[in-house]
């Protein structure tokens, strides 16, 4: 079975971590995001993949390549202009066999693929979507659906009042190849917005709704980032492709130290904390239910509560970095400087 994982958009809500990686490239423990989401498919019988890519699309594709490392076949389709998230699959028709997987991009799930398939094959649709309760739905794209399991509505983000279902849109469809024949060509279409809504109002074959309880998050905004990191340290999220701790450095669990890092005697790091490769924490230095990708170094006495630092950063001697603030590459925090709670340095523009 063929897939589509939908990797062109800009991140904007994770800047700035996402002007030097695409959103697929920020790691989860040991390995790029999307690195889990790709085995999983793997794991899942799925050989083939098409990546449908557009901003950075080098960061991906130096990464994985043509597949083989990690068992798949993968192809890399540039959008020139994002088509938007319909857009993009008419892109890659010509790739298109039958039946196929749509993914989006951020998406880190337990979903089980297998029978997704199945119950796709027994209700016999055009499309089969997962959706996801949330406690509040109002930011995200709700889908109403009847009691035949029909999808029957979206509601993209109502209001308080106007909830009619905890339901969400949790961005895995399996699609019948003759639901590119509904999307336009040429132009920027929204799956959600234009092509399911013309695919429920035409009167052809349905689309139904998967509801399942499986653990997922979208890792677009930065504190669903921090959270998916903590979640698979507390092992909320069954991952069998995490690397291994780092060995004999002092930390408290449960923390990921990558290879290479290392912590001085005084330093207290974690728990809830990721160390990527090569990073350093000084004498007096306290870090807590954070992240910090590869080569980051905390000088003596800083702090850091969960915050995310991207790769490269310096944080002087004393600094203090509140709960919520995200660092981008290679930024210099100068020693005693206090970085405000929830504060993006730089400011993206
Ligand atoms: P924000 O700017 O923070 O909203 O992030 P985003 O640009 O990734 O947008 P969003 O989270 O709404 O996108 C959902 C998924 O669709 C992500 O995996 C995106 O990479 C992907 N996506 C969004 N727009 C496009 C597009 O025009 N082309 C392609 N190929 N993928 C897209």
């Amino acid at each position: 079975m063929q897939a589509i994982v939908l990797v062109g958009g800009e991140g904007t809500r994770l800047r700035p971590l996402t002007y030097s990686v695409p959103k697929p490239m920020v790691p989860l423990l040991d390995r790029p995001f999307m690195e889990h989401v790709l085995l999983r498919l793997r794991d899942a019988g799925i050989a083939e993949v098409i990546l449908a890519a557009g901003y950075l699309p080098e960061a991906i594709q130096r990464h994985f390549g043509d597949g083989r490392e990690i068992g798949l076949r993968l192809h890399y389709v540039v959008e020139e202009v994002p088509l938007g998230t319909a857009g993009a699959l008419k892109n890659v028709e010509s790739l298109i066999t039958g039946a196929f997987f749509v993914f989006n991009g951020d998406v880190l799930t337990s979903l089980d693929l297998g029978a997704m398939r199945e119950f796709h094959r027994s209700k016999g649709g055009i499309g089969t979507l997962h959706l996801t309760p949330v406690e509040d739905p109002t930011a995200f794209g709700c889908v109403e659906h009847d009691g035949e399991g029909c999808v029957a509505r979206f509601v993209e983000k109502p209001r308080a009042h106007e909830v009619t279902t905890n339901l969400i849109n949790a961005g895995t469809y399996l699609l019948e190849r003759e639901v590119l024949a509904a999307i336009p060509a040429g132009r920027n279409v929204s799956i959600e917005r234009e092509t399911f809504p013309t695919l429920i109002a035409a009167n052809g074959r349905k689309l139904f709704a998967y509801a399942t309880g499986d653990y997922w998050i979208d890792i677009g905004k930065p504190e669903n980032y921090l959270k998916a990191n903590v979640d698979i340290l507390q092992g909320n999220i069954p991952l069998h492709t995490v690397g291994t701790t780092a060995p004999h450095v002092p930390v408290k669990s449960p923390s990921f130290v990558g290879l290479g890092s290392s912590v001085e005697g005084r330093a207290e790091v974690g728990p809830n904390t990721v160390l990527g490769r090569n990073c350093r924490v000084s004498s007096g230095a306290r870090v807590s239910g954070s992240v910090l990708w590869d080569d980051v170094s905390v000088d003596r006495d800083a702090v850091i509560e969960g915050a995310i630092l991207a790769g490269g950063v310096h944080v002087g001697a004393g600094a203090h970095i509140g709960r919520g603030a995200v660092v981008g590459h290679g930024e210099e925090i100068a020693p005693g400087v206090v970085i405000p709670a929830g504060a993006r340095v730089p400011t993206p523009a």
